[in-house]
């Protein structure tokens, strides 16, 4: 169920992840750091950009903590239960100091920014603490730190977006990478801690995007995720002085897709006010450019949505989503639900769940909501739905998509799908895992054709499970 789609906002399966060390480099390290990563894409990406910032200063990455002179982790603020997860993780490295002293822990990413020096005071074994647009400054702080002082720099940028450094690629399986096209958000959705950690919105210079996704597709990936926060915005005018120049994402989409047949593309997250038909239009034209939105609609009552601040209705989404079936009739859609917003009501709870009835979401990612300190939310409204009745509802929102998961993957057997693969699936070394244009994980038996990872094969679906098609190759 949790492995439906690459470009999921917070994979469960890896949270906490450490990255791989390179496997076989001949390079001897002044130092070794490791760094675990917490949140969503956009953080895993951003943990990329930090190990090729640290590597050119001569650090080489370790996935075994104790072996480390520098401990990174990189942390998510989006809801409370992920900051206290870093919490408990952080006294975990305790031990480790005390072991190996001159051991330096570093505090990467939305919660260094929203906490600041604050966290500084309370978690003393903290060394240094970066917001998300200071790692260039990583260098710097590591040595401030290692001769004795405390180091921070949480300072948010209106225009880093990391556009000239190249990515190390660690625990990634050599077909599918994540592209940051973008950074921060404008958006101001009245439950979200983003705007405040992660700044005002900015693009990444296009020219940039395209060597990059070129790159990679010349080093054998063969689906590129491109990821921001509200990536329908994007809008890329070089130095502002000629209009020919400018690059919406509807713009950018086709120049990736244009690369090379072979290499599909993905996008996360879309908001559904920003999603415009020449986007959809772009999507149909091109085959790798799959077929499957990300649109988050957060709750079904209009009411609510208004106090969050989407700026669209119930009415509204439903049409953007008839819209995207009439455009892209097949397109796989999920979605990011939230119960128990403030002054939620029964009917307004029944809105939501006929909305994702409406919508036939294949999946979605589903919370119960936590009040961030900061946010628009916690200053105007009370938090007065209690925790009972947020679980309860969240678990009714569950089931629904639980149902609509497995009506959806029924509905798919016997039709055939062009499936890229991208490894053994988990269960058996005899069977091949890939996923179809619409996100859908399929596993098929290998039989004797002479396949590998990174290739296209046409599989036709016979069986499911709900998070599962299961299938056989046809010829
Ligand atoms: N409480 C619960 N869920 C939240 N999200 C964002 N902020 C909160 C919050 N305060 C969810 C939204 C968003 C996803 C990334 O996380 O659904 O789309
Ligand atoms: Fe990503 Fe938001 Fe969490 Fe920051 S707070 S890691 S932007 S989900």
């Amino acid at each position: 169920m949790l492995e439906l789609a690459t470009d999921k906002v917070h994979d469960e399966t890896r949270q906490g992840e450490a990255f791989a060390p390179f496997l076989s480099d001949p390079i001897a390290y002044r130092k070794r750091f490791y760094i675990e990563s917490y949140g969503c894409a956009m953080n895993f990406a951003d943990s990329e950009v930090v190990a090729s910032i640290l590597n050119k200063e001569g650090f080489g990455a370790t996935r075994n903590v104790e072996e480390a002179d520098l401990i990174f982790v990189n942390t998510c603020s989006i809801r409370e239960k992920a900051e206290q997860t870093v919490r408990k993780r952080l006294t975990e490295f305790r031990k480790l100091k005390k072991n190996k002293p001159g051991t330096l822990v570093g505090v990467l990413g939305c919660m260094a920014e929203r906490l600041k020096s604050k966290f500084l005071e309370e978690e003393k074994l903290v060394d240094i603490v970066v917001g998300p647009d200071a790692y260039r400054a990583l260098p710097g702080l590591v040595e401030e730190a290692a001769s004795g002082q405390k180091a921070i720099n949480v300072l948010l940028s209106r225009d880093e977006t990391y556009a000239d450094i190249s990515p190390i690629r660690l625990n990634s399986n050599g077909i599918s990478a994540f592209v940051s096209i973008m950074r921060g958000c404008n958006n101001m959705c009245s439950f979200c801690v983003v705007p405040f950690t992660r700044g005002r919105e900015r693009s990444r210079d296009a020219d940039s995007i395209i060597h990059e996704c070129r790159e990679l597709f010349e080093n054998g990936y063969r689906e590129v995720t491109l990821l921001g926060q509200n990536v329908d915005s994007y809008y890329y005018t070089g130095d502002g002085s000629d209009h020919a120049d400018t690059v919406t994402f509807a713009r950018l989409l086709e120049r990736v897709a244009l690369i090379s047949p072979l290499l599909r593309v993905r996008f996360s997250t879309s908001h559904p006010k920003d999603i415009t038909d020449e986007v959809l239009h772009t999507i149909a034209r091109h085959d790798n450019i799959c077929k499957y939105i990300h649109l988050p609609v957060q709750s079904g009552s209009t009411r609510i949505l208004q106090m969050m601040n989407r700026t669209y209705t119930r009415e509204w989404y439903m049409a953007k989503v008839d819209r995207i079936r009439e455009l892209l009739p097949g397109c796989g859609i999920s979605s990011d639900i939230i119960a128990g917003f403030c002054t939620e009501t029964e009917e307004d709870h029944h809105e939501t769940l006929s909305i994702m009835e409406f919508s036939n979401y294949d999946y979605s990612y589903m919370f119960f909501y936590s009040e961030r300190p900061g946010t628009l939310a916690q200053r105007r409204y009370e938090d007065d739905v209690s925790e009972e009745i947020k679980k309860r509802r969240l678990a009714e929102i569950v089931e629904m998509q639980n149902r609509l998961s497995l009506e959806s993957n029924k509905k798919d057997i016997g039709k055939t799908f062009e499936i890229l693969i991208e490894g053994d699936s988990k269960k058996s070394d005899k069977d091949w895992m890939g996923r179809s244009s619409q996100g859908k994980v399929v596993v098929f038996p290998k039989e004797n054709f002479n396949l590998e990872k990174g290739d296209y094969v046409m599989v036709r679906a016979n069986d499911c499970t709900q998070g599962t098609l299961l299938g056989t190759i046809v010829e």
